[in-house]
């Protein structure tokens, strides 16, 4: 029943899917200095480091990133701020039961920076996407996303926090989804069974 999660910083997305009652076997960081890391510890959950700076090679880290996952055997390998591309290898072996979240409605605004470039477009809305991962980076199929207005004199300070609270919402959310037996992918879509609503909107500011 637990998942493991991947981060590289900050980690608050990590710990709001723990403080959501998340079960989680082990926090895992490609960075020594994450400071997920603390927070995981003060929970009690089992944390690990597999430097990337170690490897020769892209696929000779996601080989030892791998064995350390599968050490716990999870359901669900959820990465939160994990700021390393996987190679298709990897991406294959969890294939279905790896997902990411990403701030921005995807399939807008992939990659980086994606607060500034909303500004800078000049969109109204903007948000944060949880998807499945696959080869191609933040693409995959959508599980929920959650929505919230751009307002006049955002900056990208302001808009990355309204948006960070929705992505501390959702999350959680989708995984105990996931967790739950609800997700169901058909023809690259995800369909979630019961009376979940997959779209999550946001009005607020
Ligand atoms: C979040 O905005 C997440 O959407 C993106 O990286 C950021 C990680 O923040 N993938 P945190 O480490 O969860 O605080």
């Amino acid at each position: 029943m637990s998942v493991v999660i991947l981060i590289s910083g900050r980690g608050s997305n990590m710990q709001a899917i723990l403080e959501a009652g998340i079960p989680a076997a082990a926090v895992i960081s490609n960075r020594a200095d994450a400071a997920g890391l603390a927070i995981a510890a003060q929970r009690g959950v089992a944390t690990a480091v597999v430097d990337h700076r170690r490897f020769a090679s892209r696929e000779a880290f996601d080989a030892a990133l791998a064995a350390e996952i599968d050490r716990h055997a999870p359901r669900l390998v959820a990465l939160a701020g994990f700021m390393r591309i996987l190679s298709p290898g990897f991406v294959a072996r969890f294939e279905g039961r790896i997902m990411n979240i990403h701030p921005s409605l995807l399939p807008q605004f992939p990659g980086l920076d994606t607060h500034a470039r909303v500004l800078a477009a000049g969109a109204q809305r903007h948000g944060c996407t949880v998807h499945f991962v696959t080869a191609e980076l933040d693409h995959g199929p959508i599980i929920a996303q959650a929505s919230v207005p751009v307002l006049p004199g955002d900056t990208e300070q302001s808009l990355a926090a309204r948006v960070l609270a929705q992505e501390h919402l959702l999350y959680p959310r989708a995984i105990r989804w996931f967790l739950d037996g609800d997700l169901v992918i058909e023809g690259g879509k995800v369909r979630v069974k019961g009376n979940h609503a997959p779209l999550v909107v946001s009005d607020r500011a």
